[in-house]
């Protein structure tokens, strides 16, 4: 029975009817908000390349931290710049380094929030890979240790989830033995499982200062011309240990975050990446859409297409939109 018994408007009248038969709604426990943290004390330095976010020191990270759960957030997702970087990366392993030092600090002022940590070399090694160089390339086994240990560091400073983020084959096993062994048996993997050589993560790099030096990541992480990988990489990772998996980046990767929820049974991560973020931020300076309808539609649309969470630098605005 079509027109004009059935009129689809019918259900479109009024607001209240229109969220009475919404599916999808967005809550503030959806978020994860990206901090990144830096060496130093009394830092709170606005990263040009992404509209209002900040470089902290670990002292101005807590108020920060404080102010994410009070908005009903969740988990923050910390990043950190090192003092100095070298070949191997070794200040991502160090106690001392400002991600296990924010991680300490937070957990101790904000116990509630749940604190993850990213996982890879690319910001601690001078060459700015995701792991070890051996001859001009990417050493996939000598860089499981280094990760590894990377791990527990973060895990032994106090952080709740560690994220490897590196695409190394191998490196969620290895982390969930390192962590085990150091009786860390409660600390939660959340592999960045299905992860592509995106150009979206420019803002990222810059932010991050782990753009590599020289050649580009695909060797390690995914080609865009595929899914067929995307979900053998997940299935992997999850045989590995992981216990949440994640896609990355989201927007143009919708269909692999739809596929993945349907095939498996973890908790599942979306990363709506740095250059998804400036797109928007750049259309609405420019007048182009309005910032907090794109905004919300974005994350709607990630949500809807089988998300479980979503990694978002617009975690706090759209917490405070959707708390109202
Ligand atoms: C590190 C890492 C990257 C991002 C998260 N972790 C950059 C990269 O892989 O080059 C990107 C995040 C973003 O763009 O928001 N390996």
């Amino acid at each position: 029975m079509g027109f004009p018994y059935t009129r689809m408007r019918r259900l479109r009248q009024s607001a209240s009817m229109r969220r009475l038969v919404g599916q999808v709604q967005l809550t503030a426990a959806d978020f994860v908000y990206p901090l990144f943290v830096c060496p130093g004390t009394q830092l709170k330095v606005p990263i040009d390349s992404m509209a209002g976010c900040f470089h902290f020191s670990v002292d101005r990270v807590i108020e920060e931290a404080k102010a994410v759960a009070a908005l009903g957030i969740p988990a923050v997702l910390l990043f950190g710049l090192p003092d100095k970087k070298d070949a191997v990366g070794s200040e991502a392993w160090s106690a001392d380094s400002a991600v296990c030092r924010a991680a300490g600090a937070i957990k101790q002022a904000v116990p509630e929030l749940v604190v993850m940590t990213d996982v890879c070399l690319c910001a601690y090694t001078d060459h700015g890979h995701c792991g070890l160089l051996k001859d001009g390339r990417v050493d996939n086994d000598g860089t499981l240790e280094l990760l590894a240990k990377t791990a527990v560091a973060h895990a032994r400073a106090g952080a709740d989830v560690v994220a490897p983020s590196d695409m190394m084959d191998g490196r969620v096993l290895w982390i969930r033995r390192a962590l085990d062994e150091a009786g860390l048996t409660d600390t939660v993997i959340l592999s960045y499982a299905a992860k592509f050589a995106s150009a979206f993560y420019g803002p990222f790099r810059h932010a991050a200062g782990s753009a590599p030096g020289k050649g580009d990541r695909k060797s390690y992480q995914m080609a865009p011309d595929g899914g067929t990988q995307a979900l053998r990489e997940i299935a992997l990772d999850i045989e590995e240990g992981a216990d949440m998996v994640m896609v990355k980046p989201a927007l143009a990767y919708l269909d692999i975050l739809h596929q993945a929820k349907d095939r498996f049974d973890v908790p599942l991560a979306a990363y709506n990446v740095s250059g998804e973020y400036m797109m928007i931020h750049a259309a609405a300076q420019q007048g182009l859409c309005d910032l907090q309808q794109t905004m919300l539609e974005t994350l709607l649309a990630i949500k809807r297409a089988g998300a479980d969470f979503i990694i978002t630098y617009f975690a706090k605005a759209a917490a405070e939109i959707v708390n109202r």
